[in-house]
């Protein structure tokens, strides 16, 4: 019988513990986006699987077995977003954005879905987050998104970066390659595993992202793409790298890097860490000039890139700390007719929105209540007891230093101000 209190594989809950990590990071993906006039777009969870064959490429890892799809109730057959570019794009189409305006600059975080082998890093519900532009098929864009991602994580301080970049050109660059990569992979064709052999007819290109040793060996000495750009293709790619060079952001060329995905052409490029173990790809994209038209839109040059969360946290945990926020104030409630008043004096205290503000509703012991307050790394303590309820001075404690005072309701309001 399945243990139904126990999560699905490949799934991961965000406890308690740790979600103010994921929060910072929510924080710092909408400022950092925004800072560039990106502006956020939530697609629905699932779409047509249509949507995602045509755009990512029946031949991919992703669509030949990786997918969450199913038929529902009204016989329409639905996938979970493995992704969000595909979404982002029958976004564009359906709203006619390039109506609008020429440029659009979008960026999108939630949960994308594959039924991959589970890891560290690797999740079968993963966030993703990313970015997509649409409209300019300049060089000055593709440097600009690429620098965005590499300045995404630098700014983290995340160390040991490796940005590599390829281009995997324009379609009439690749009517060449296609034919020069199949008669060089023939040549090995029985030693190539049996989904490759296959995609030696469909797909050629896509051998080269294989992830199985002995082919990777194959691979090393086949032809490159790079050698059969055409002189634009050439051009643009050389005039990115240059705009890179300008700002300063270190790359390195890897001619054989092509993406997971189909709908890649021109730039494309993956930043690593070796912070992370196997599953080192921090982040990916790449131009995709034809997606747009494919999918039933106007010919619409764009490019973008996506990248894990969870890998990005990994990565920071392993590299430096985000401080959680300690409570400003926590009330210790002593007998019955305190805890009453303490829960006046907490909302007079919350009017000062700033405030981080703890009481126990355990009705435990002064004793526990400090306890927890020191667990909790509270800054001050205030202590309401019979003998403050007479008085009508609470003691307010510098958790810091230990100093203690008594004073009024409203003198510890402004002392908080
Ligand atoms: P992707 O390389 O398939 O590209 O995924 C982008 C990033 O998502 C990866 O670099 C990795 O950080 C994260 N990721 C992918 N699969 C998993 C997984 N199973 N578990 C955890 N993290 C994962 C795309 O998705 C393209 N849509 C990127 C793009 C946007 N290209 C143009 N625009």
């Amino acid at each position: 019988m399945k243990n139904i209190l126990k999560n699905i594989k490949g799934t991961k809950d965000i406890s308690a513990e740790e979600s103010y990590i994921w929060q910072y990071i929510e924080n710092y993906i909408h400022n950092f986006f925004d800072s560039f006039g990106y502006s956020e777009v939530r697609t629905p969870t699932f779409e047509n699987t249509e949507l995602f064959v045509r755009s990512i490429g029946g031949d991919t890892d992703i669509v030949s077995k990786e997918m969450y799809s199913w038929i529902d109730q009204g016989n329409n057959t639905l996938t979970l977003r493995p992704e969000f570019t595909a979404s982002v794009v029958r976004y564009f189409i359906q709203n006619q954005l390039h109506k609008i305006n020429p440029s659009h600059k979008i960026y999108y975080i939630g949960s994308s879905f594959r039924r991959e082998r589970p890891q560290k890093g690797r999740l079968r519900e993963f966030r993703q987050f990313g970015i997509e532009a649409f409209g300019s098929k300049n060089p000055e864009q593709d440097a600009e998104i690429i620098s965005m991602a590499y300045n995404f994580y630098k700014n983290l301080d995340i160390s040991n970066l490796k940005l590599e970049l390829n281009s995997i050109g324009s379609k009439e660059s690749r009517i060449e390659y296609r034919k020069v990569l199949k008669s060089f992979l023939e040549k090995f064709k029985t030693d190539l595993s049996e989904v490759s052999q296959k995609r030696l007819e469909s797909n050629p290109l896509r051998i080269l992202d294989t992830k199985i040793d002995f082919e990777k060996d194959i691979i090393k000495d086949a032809p490159k793409i790079i050698d059969y750009l055409s002189k634009n293709d050439q051009k643009s790619f050389s005039a990115t790298l240059d705009l890179l060079d300008s700002i300063k952001i270190p790359y390195t060329i890897n001619n054989y890097l092509v993406r997971g995905l189909d709908y890649y052409s021109q730039t494309v490029f993956e930043i690593q860490s070796d912070l992370l173990g196997a599953q080192s790809a921090l982040c990916g994209g790449g131009r995709y000039d034809y997606l747009v038209e494919e999918l039933g839109g106007e010919p619409t040059p764009a490019i973008g890139f996506a990248a894990g969360i969870e890998r990005l946290i990994l990565a920071i945990e392993n590299n430096n700390r985000i401080a959680k926020k300690n409570p400003d104030i926590y009330i210790i409630s002593i007998d019955e007719s305190s805890h009453k008043y303490s829960f006046a004096v907490e909302n007079s205290l919350r009017r000062n929105k700033k405030l981080k503000i703890i009481s126990d509703k355990l009705r435990r012991t002064m004793k526990s209540q400090m306890k927890d307050a020191n667990r909790l790394m509270a800054k001050n303590v205030i202590i309401i007891g019979e003998e403050e309820m007479n008085s009508g001075q609470l003691t307010l404690k510098d958790m810091n230093t230990g100093d203690q005072q008594k004073l009024t309701l409203d003198n510890i309001v402004d002392h908080f101000k």
